[in-house]
C-alpha cells in the first residue's frame, strides 16, 4: 500500500518565495500527497488542534516544509507543534498515536551549503540545526527520515529551482512507494 504523505507547508510570504513555491507546485503534482498550508489555513495562527490531529492520523507520513527561518522554522510551526502534539496522544505514558509514522522535513536555506559547517559562517550542519525536529520525531515514536535540503536560496538560477523541485518529487514518490532513497543534499 502506498503511504499517504501530508505535506505540512509553511511560509509565511509565499508571494515573494521563488523556492518553496516551486517545491510545493511539485509536491502538488504528486498522487497521495495532501497539501496542508499552515499560514492560509490559520492566518490568525487559531489552530484547530482536533483537525490537525484528525488529518495526522489520516496519513502515513508527514512532510513539513519550510524556508529555514533563524536556523529553525516559522513561527506558525512551532505554534503547531505546541498545540498539535498533545501531551497523552502524541507522546507521554499513554501518547502513542503517531507511532510508525514517518517525520521528514523540507528546508530551504538562504546560505550556502558550504556555511553549514562547523569552519562555516553558521558553524553547524542543518542535521545538527535540525536535531529538535528528530528529538520530537523521535519522542513522538515516529521514524524519522533524513531531510530534503535546497541551499543558497537566494542566488540559484530557474534551472536550480528546477532541478530542486524535479528532486522533491523524486524524494515524496521514493516516500509514498516506501522504496530506498539516494539522498542527495
Ligand atoms: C526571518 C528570516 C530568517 C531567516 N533565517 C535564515 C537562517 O537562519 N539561515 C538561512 O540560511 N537563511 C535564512 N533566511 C533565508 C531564508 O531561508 C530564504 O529566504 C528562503 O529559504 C528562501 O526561500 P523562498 O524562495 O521559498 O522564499 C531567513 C529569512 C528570513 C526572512
Amino acid at each position: 500500500m502506498p503511504h499517504k504523505i501530508l505535506l505540512l507547508f509553511a511560509h509565511p510570504s509565499i508571494r515573494r518565495s521563488r523556492v518553496n513555491r516551486a517545491l510545493l507546485d511539485a509536491a502538488s503534482a504528486v498522487a497521495g500527497v495532501t497539501v496542508h498550508d499552515l499560514y492560509e489555513t490559520y492566518p490568525d495562527f487559531a489552530i484547530d488542534v482536533d483537525r490537525e490531529q484528525r488529518l495526522l492520523l489520516d496519513h502515513d507520513a508527514i512532510v513539513c516544509q519550510h524556508p529555514l527561518f533563524w536556523y529553525s522554522a516559522p513561527a506558525i510551526v512551532r505554534e503547531w507543534q505546541d498545540l498539535v502534539l498533545e501531551h497523552g496522544w502524541a507522546y507521554g505514558r499513554h501518547g502513542r498515536a503517531l507511532e510508525g509514522k514517518t517525520w521528514m522535513q523540507a528546508v530551504s536555506t538562504g546560505g550556502r551549503e558550504g556555511a553549514y559547517r562547523e569552519d562555516g559562517l553558521n558553524r553547524y550542519s542543518i542535521d545538527e540545526l535540525l536535531r529538535p525536529f528528530e528529538a520530537t520525531a523521535h519522542l513522538c515514536h515516529m521514524v524519522w527520515q533524513r531531510p530534503f535540503v535546497v541551499h543558497a536560496t537566494h542566488v540559484a538560477e530557474a534551472a536550480e529551482i528546477d532541478a530542486a523541485a524535479d528532486a522533491f518529487r523524486a524524494r515524496l514518490v521514493a516516500l509514498r512507494d516506501g522504496s530506498p532513497v539516494r539522498v542527495v543534499v
